[in-house]
């Protein structure tokens, strides 16, 4: 099944629709994660020290392992985030945080080296941004995470930008990028 990350805070979300847009066009079942509402937690360190605990035992069994788990074993990878403040919400990477459990999502070897453990071949990552877009602390971070950790084997970027500069038609730039889907 598609695990689809939904971390758009506004209402009208332009990115949402693309989202929205592209999952329509893939036709398969999804289950959707809407960050904003979602009760998830910066790790303090409490939690830390818990899902060390927990970890070093193999016992993933917790509640603190659910996004991990639903996240390693989803078919494929879909997430929508805006551009904000050169990378993304940071619920998002509260999120992150809570899925790079190691042993689920991604085991080390001996000589230090990551090796993936996630089932999705695929994520990708859909934006849209007030002005241009630079993928580097967005995109190009979670491409890291999926394909040197997680052990997904293709990224794939889709977005919109230019949406709140004046002069710029945000509605038909929206519209071409979902018609280019
Ligand atoms: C908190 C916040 C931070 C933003 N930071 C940036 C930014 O760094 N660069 C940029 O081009 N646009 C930035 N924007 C504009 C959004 O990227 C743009 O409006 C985007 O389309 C919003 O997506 P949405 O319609 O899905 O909410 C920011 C908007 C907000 C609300």
């Amino acid at each position: 099944m598609i695990l689809y990350i939904n971390c758009c805070v506004r209402e009208e979300s332009r990115t949402a629709r693309l989202a929205k847009a592209y999952l329509d066009k893939l036709g398969k079942e999804y289950r959707e994660v809407y960050l904003p509402e979602e009760d998830i937690q910066p790790m303090d360190r409490q939690r830390v020290n818990r899902r060390m605990e927990l970890a070093g035992k193999g016992d993933f069994s917790d509640e603190m392992f659910r996004y991990a788990r639903d996240f390693a074993n989803a078919d494929e990878i879909v997430i929508a985030a805006p551009y904000w403040d050169l990378s993304f919400p940071s619920i998002l990477k509260i999120y992150i945080e809570n899925i790079y459990a190691v042993g689920l999502v991604c085991r080390y070897t001996e000589e230090g080296e990551p090796v993936g453990m996630c089932k999705a071949e695929k994520l990708t990552y859909i934006t849209t941004a007030g002005g241009p877009y630079v993928s580097d602390y967005s995109y190009g971070y979670l491409r890291s995470l999926a394909m040197d950790f997680f052990g997904i084997k293709s990224t794939r970027l889709i977005k919109a930008e230019m949406l709140d500069i004046a002069g710029y038609d945000a509605e038909a730039i929206v519209q071409k990028a979902i018609d280019e889907l």
